[in-house]
């Protein structure tokens, strides 16, 4: 039986006699072959759902790790910056841990999902009249005034756990893919599945691939070489103007020969609707920033014809279903409560 992270990697990751083993069973996510995409895109296009992780998205990868090691260390409470998905994640492992959690995030800009996950399990809330990355400014340097254990990215044990997603990615392909599709935010993801793939390649020899990394245009301070002071995209989840892993993001892209690009909030809204529709896996906004980028770069002849990709769909569709009724022409028809009358619909739509 699949027990989690903690136990299925244990030899890879940073873990002692008296580190917790602490799980909700992430990881084990499925790698989807995207079959009609592929065939328009003329490659071989697999997405990772990392939605289908115990709270919906990756970060429960890089949770469970640092939430044992803060546990470990006697800690008692975690914090957090977060556009929504972290907060969820540390939230739930710190209630499995029995410890506190306290989130700040940026007041009116986390997706609706990920506000109730957070309220659920119970964590310590502030929303603050400022943007993430000033709320990640904010919890760094309360973290070193009080004994509290910050869990954002740039603690690297989220790093070690998240790198865990790479080894699957290989396991599942039985090689690394050609290149890796990604969207970036705070940078932490992308630096962890380069560090995962290195790994893997020294102990199983699978070989490396290309990193692509995909920020939203009006985020994209890596792809403009300079901090976005009031980043903006529908994808509140990779709204993020200054990258805390920006170095180590464009380690993985240079030593990786691989690229990383914007994509528009239109282009990553259209991706969205696009893999639901056509391939029945519905992912967050943010997360299909990477299906955005390959399409973009596909055209542009950046990714070649029969490339075996994958793509990281970082986040559930169900994160923000606000998004999802906004952006669908779909809406349900109302109809009396009588057979005859939905009978008489519905031999419309059949004749279709
Ligand atoms: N996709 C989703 C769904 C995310 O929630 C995030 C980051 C990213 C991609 C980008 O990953 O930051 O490692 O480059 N969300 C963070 C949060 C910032 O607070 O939940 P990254």
């Amino acid at each position: 039986m699949w027990k989690g992270l903690l136990h299925q990697y244990k030899d890879c990751l940073p873990i002692s006699d008296k580190t917790p083993m602490l799980s909700l069973h992430e990881g084990n996510t499925p790698l989807i072959y995207l079959s009609k995409l592929s065939e328009k895109l003329q490659i071989e296009l697999y997405v990772k759902t990392e939605g289908t992780n115990p709270t919906g998205s990756f970060k429960d990868r890089g949770m469970v790790m640092a939430v044992a090691k803060a546990k470990e260390a006697g800690s008692d409470t975690v914090i957090c910056a977060s556009t929504g998905n972290t907060s969820a994640a540390a939230a739930a492992y710190a209630a499995r841990a029995n410890m506190k959690c306290i989130i700040i995030i940026p007041d009116g800009k986390i997706a609706f999902g990920k506000l109730a996950q957070a309220v659920m399990y119970g964590a310590d809330i502030y929303a603050i009249q400022g943007n993430f990355d000033q709320a990640l400014t904010m919890v760094r340097s309360i973290s070193e005034k009080l004994p509290i254990t910050l869990v954002n990215s740039v603690n690297p044990y989220r790093i070690e756990g998240q790198k865990t997603a790479a080894f699957e990615v290989c396991e599942q392909l039985g090689k690394a893919p050609d290149i890796l599709a990604i969207p970036v935010g705070n940078a932490g993801n992308i630096t962890a599945y380069w560090k995962g793939f290195q790994e893997y390649n020294d102990h199983h020899g699978t070989g490396l691939l290309r990193m692509f990394g995909y920020q939203a245009e009006g985020s994209a301070a890596i792809v403009r070489g300079v901090p976005i002071e009031n980043p903006e995209t529908v994808a509140t989840a990779i709204r993020i103007g200054n990258p805390a892993s920006w170095e180590k993001a464009v380690a993985a892209k240079e030593q990786s020969n691989g690229k990383i690009d914007e994509v528009t909030d239109q282009e990553i809204l259209a991706a969205y609707q696009l893999i639901a529709r056509e391939e029945g896996v519905f992912a967050e906004p943010a997360s299909c920033a990477s299906i955005a980028g390959i399409i973009k770069h596909r055209k542009l002849g950046l990714i070649k014809e029969g490339a075996t990709v994958v793509a990281v769909l970082t986040g559930n569709g169900l994160k923000d279903p606000n998004i999802a009724i906004d952006v669908s022409e779909i809406k349900p028809l109302v109809l009396p409560n009588d057979e005859k009358a939905v009978l008489e619909q519905l031999k419309g739509v059949a004749a279709l």
